[in-house]
């Protein structure tokens, strides 16, 4: 039967991190991989509450098909909640997705014919990399810098591109501790890039999973409320990071003919997202105390994140010539160790001494990728874990670098 498949999909692997996650089924493996938010974090007492009350109370709606852009409720209250954000948006700008994943695969198919152009930074979310893959996207790609997007980088290959007629679809960036890097990008960048999608039509995706988990450091405005409502910026966030990923919920906001039309995707794909689920979620943001909540995250989150670091400065001494990033919030450190050492080998050594992490070359496109990066999950596993762990990580990188001098 494969001869029949779309040429697209003959050479579509899956999503790279899905594959690794089959290695880690051993419970003896320290894993660093996953993006996995703390379940200790989880609230659980409230979403038992809000699902019995939900299918008490509504059961025929939650048992029911539901309307597409998502329940009216769940949308009225994150409205109001991104209030607080300084983004003012109606009814007509919101969609609820069935999560963030699903609000990439919307971009991607209400942009993307095959080989248009994507602007990204590198690295760049390998989950975005996997949705943009499937309508076959090609990239401008600029390393990312300490204080973000290369902007200016980004801009001369614009324009190359433009001259040469293919004007790119859309700028995709992770502004708040990116995933997989830990980069915030600085008020200075967000506004060039702001000025790079306006100068040049070019719509920016903002994507925001990790904006409410900030460690240290001043909250930065969002690009979608410095555009002020002139319709630039198109916004992908879910409940994954700060409530739970189980859930599968998020929204997607936007100008109302980009949403209606994601809308129409939506109800030719997966129709509607459960009621339950998003009746879940609006209990989180209009009964729960969000801001005990995400404080608790932080306090949490931020300790595991020292802690991290610590192991690290201690198991990886300046003459191993390791750099790793020192992030301001969200789930992830980046690694970056000697050119010669390919992480995507490493993996499996590291496998065989029961510790994982993800090999940095999956959060690069074909044609950009690179092998001597990884990343590092610090907010799930626990303080022993990552003790033993980072030794155990340590351990394996000296192992393969004696072999290598062989
Ligand atoms: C930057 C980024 N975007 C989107 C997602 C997808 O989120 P979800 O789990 O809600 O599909 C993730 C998940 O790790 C992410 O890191």
């Amino acid at each position: 039967m494969k001869s029949l498949f779309t040429n697209i999909m003959k050479g579509f692997e899956g999503y790279a991190i899905g594959k690794i996650l089959k290695y880690l089924n051993d419970p003896g493996i320290i894993s660093f991989a996953g993006g996995l938010p703390s379940s200790d974090v989880f609230p659980l007492d409230l979403i038992q509450k809000a699902a019995v009350k939900s299918l008490k109370e509504d059961w025929d709606r939650v048992l029911q098909y539901t309307p597409i852009p998502g329940e009216k409720e769940l949308m009225q209250s994150i409205i109001e909640y991104l209030k607080k954000d300084n983004i003012h948006i109606e009814p007509e700008n919101i969609m609820i997705t069935t999560s963030g994943q699903h609000g990439l695969d919307l971009v991607g198919r209400l942009f993307l014919e095959p080989r248009d152009i994507i602007v990204i930074d590198l690295p760049t979310f390998g989950g975005a990399l996997a949705a943009f893959e499937m309508e076959d996207a090609e990239y401008i790609a600029k390393d990312i810098e300490e204080d973000g997007s290369d902007v200016k980088g980004m801009e001369t290959e614009i324009e190359n591109f433009i001259t040469k007629g293919k004007k790119p679809k859309f700028i995709y960036v992770v502004p708040d501790f990116q995933n997989p890097s830990g980069i915030t990008i600085s008020l200075e960048k967000r506004l060039a890039l702001l000025s790079l999608s306006k100068k040049y039509g070019i719509p920016l995706v903002e994507d925001s999973p990790y904006r409410e988990l900030r460690y240290r450091g001043s909250h930065l405005p969002s690009i979608y409320s410095l555009d002020k409502n002139q319709g630039n910026v198109i916004g992908i966030y879910t409940f994954s990071k700060i409530l739970c990923p189980g859930i599968r919920v998020g929204f997607n906001i936007g100008p109302h003919e980009v949403i209606k039309k994601f809308s129409f995707i939506k109800g030719a794909n997966i129709l509607n997202t459960p009621k339950l689920n998003q009746d879940i979620c609006t209990a989180f943001l209009r009964e729960y105390d969000l801001d005990a909540h995400f404080k608790r995250s932080i306090e949490y989150y931020s300790e595991k994140l020292n802690f991290f670091l610590g192991a690290i400065e201690e198991n990886f001494p300046e003459d191993m010539g390791v750099e790793w990033t020192n992030p301001e919030g969200g789930l992830f450190l980046w690694i970056a160790l000697p050119e010669e050492i390919n992480t995507s080998e490493l993996f499996y050594k590291a496998i065989e001494e029961k510790v994982a992490f993800v090999p940095g070359d999956v959060f690069y496109p074909k044609g950009f990728r690179r092998y001597n990066t990884m990343r590092i999950n610090f907010s799930y596993p626990t303080k022993e874990q990552i003790v033993e762990g980072v030794r155990r990580l340590s351990s394996v990188l000296k192992k393969y670098k004696a072999k290598k001098k062989k």
